[in-house]
């Protein structure tokens, strides 16, 4: 057997254990309602879940996001006080606050330095900074949209990431997001699109089935 055709079946074979992965990990993830307490997630495995996300796709490269995690109790009991008394933000070990920037897109963003280094020049910056302030993110919900529908994938990201690495994750909505600011000090460019708990599924608790899905036929029209 040529070393190139062993190549290329060790290729398709990791290949395929990667796609059983990543299908097990959609099937597995579920929205953990009760965590317990006692199962802390080590630093090792915190940084890896978020560094794994971090690969998420956003608009033309801008990350325009941010995470903040809470894991010390007086924290955990001022967002649970404005959580709708959700337990999970007081049970899980870390929670996180998953941030949006509304100018992801403005010049201060360090990664236009890294697209000067592969050649765009200021004057081409500005250019397209103009044209998204004109056009694409020229109101205030528009600018909103562009830091959700961006730190929004960031958010999966997190919850496949923790996945594959065994955490349980649960993201939640229910918050009240200026008192989320307020508290920390979260500015008024940005948005605070959701909270994720982090953890470990307390196996004293019985996970419900998981709720009807749509489906092809219900959710997509072809034209
Ligand atoms: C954006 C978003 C916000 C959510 N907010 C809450 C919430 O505040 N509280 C809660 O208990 N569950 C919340 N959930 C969890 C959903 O109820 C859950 O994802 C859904 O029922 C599907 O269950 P599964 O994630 O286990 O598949 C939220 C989910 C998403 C995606």
């Amino acid at each position: 057997m040529g070393i190139k055709y062993k190549n290329r079946i060790r290729d398709i074979g990791r290949l395929v254990s990667i796609m059983k992965d990543l299908k097990r990990v959609f099937e597995e993830r579920r929205s953990v309602n009760f965590f317990d307490r006692n199962k802390k997630i080590d630093d090792e495995t915190f940084k890896n879940i978020i560094n794994l996300a971090t690969l998420s796709p956003s608009s033309f490269n801008f990350q325009p996001w941010e995470v903040i995690a809470v894991k010390s109790d007086a924290y955990k009991q001022k967002l649970y006080n404005e959580s709708c008394n959700q337990p999970k933000v007081l049970e899980a070990p870390i929670t996180l606050l998953i941030i949006g920037h509304k100018h992801g897109y403005f010049r201060e963003n360090p990664i236009w330095d890294e697209k000067i280094k592969l050649g765009l020049t200021e004057e081409k910056i500005q250019g397209i900074i103009d044209y998204s302030e004109k056009n694409l993110y020229s109101t205030e919900e528009k600018k909103v949209a562009f830091a959700a529908r961006n730190s929004s994938l960031l958010a999966m990201s997190i919850m496949y990431a923790a996945k594959y690495y065994g955490v349980d994750s649960h993201p939640m909505i229910g918050f009240d997001e200026d008192k989320a600011k307020e508290i920390f000090n979260i500015e008024d460019n940005k948005i605070v699109t959701m909270m994720i708990s982090l953890g470990y599924f307390d196996e004293g608790h019985e996970l419900h089935p998981r709720e009807k899905r749509f489906n092809y036929n219900d959710i997509v029209k072809e034209y």
